[in-house]
């Protein structure tokens, strides 16, 4: 079977100008989404990365996007409350969702208060199910776009390496440890079957410390499929990676 699917390379030498060259390009896939079907889904990813790319949405893109028909995930969550400092929702809901006009129906956080995580990972993929109506797991497509960083050991979203959690081939959405060396180590995070179904996927990264990772995903695909999970991510129309090069 063909594994490959040809990445789409930006590269750029600041974060600044990366964040610039991806708001643009989801301004574009938006409001081509919303022209066709009148909805935009896209998944956010956490971390430190897309802080930058958050900000300038709120700020130089909150008039030309049409928000009110954009839906907001989220591709991995850590298991703390809302407003922790560690919440993926709350970093996004303080660079982004608090500023621009958007429906509180239209933003999908992960429920992290629903105990234990495995209810939470259940309750998120019921709701992603109905929303994309693919209750009996048809080949269908869901996020028009999944936004997702890069770890230096490789992982993506909470899929780190060597875990179980990477075989999945049902479930949508799972809970998982992070290793020992993650503060937040409880995390509920999309699946190959979900992520693989979305359109568009786009890494954000920058740092020295990931370029070996992100060389060898690059170059050697086959091999780092093997051992690096951000490898695996495979959409079902176009891959991109936007890359900050020097900081
Ligand atoms: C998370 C993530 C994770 C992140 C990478 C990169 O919740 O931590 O979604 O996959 O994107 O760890 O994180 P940085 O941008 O902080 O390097």
């Amino acid at each position: 079977m063909d594994q490959s699917l040809k990445p789409e390379i930006y590269i750029f030498n600041s974060l600044e100008k990366t964040g610039q060259a991806l708001a643009e390009r989801i301004l574009k896939i938006s409001n081509d989404a919303v022209a066709k079907k009148g909805k935009f889904t896209l998944a956010l990813s956490g971390g430190r990365t897309p802080r930058r790319l958050y900000n300038l949405l709120a700020s130089e893109y909150a008039d030309k996007i049409v928000w009110e028909a954009v839906h907001l995930f989220w591709g991995d969550e850590r298991c703390v409350a809302k407003d922790h400092p560690d919440s993926n929702y709350a970093m996004a809901d303080q660079t982004l969702i608090s500023k621009i006009q958007i429906p509180a129906q239209n933003i999908h956080r992960i429920h992290t208060e629903l105990h234990p995580p495995e209810k939470a990972a259940e309750s998120y993929e019921e709701m992603l199910r109905e929303f994309f109506n693919n209750p009996e797991d048809k080949v269908s497509s869901t996020f028009d776009v999944i936004l997702l960083g890069v770890g230096p050991d490789g992982h993506t979203a909470s899929l780190f390496p060597q875990s179980l959690v990477l075989e999945e081939k049902n479930r949508w959405v799972a809970a998982v440890d992070a290793p020992p060396s993650f503060s937040t180590r409880q995390r509920i995070t999309m699946t190959f079957p979900l992520m693989n179904r979305s359109r568009a996927a786009v890494f954000l990264v920058s740092g020295a410390e990931k370029s070996t990772v992100v060389e060898m995903i690059l170059e050697k695909p086959d091999r780092a499929r093997k051992i690096y999970p951000a490898a695996r991510v495979k959409p079902t129309e176009k891959l991109m990676w936007f890359i900050g090069e020097k900081e």
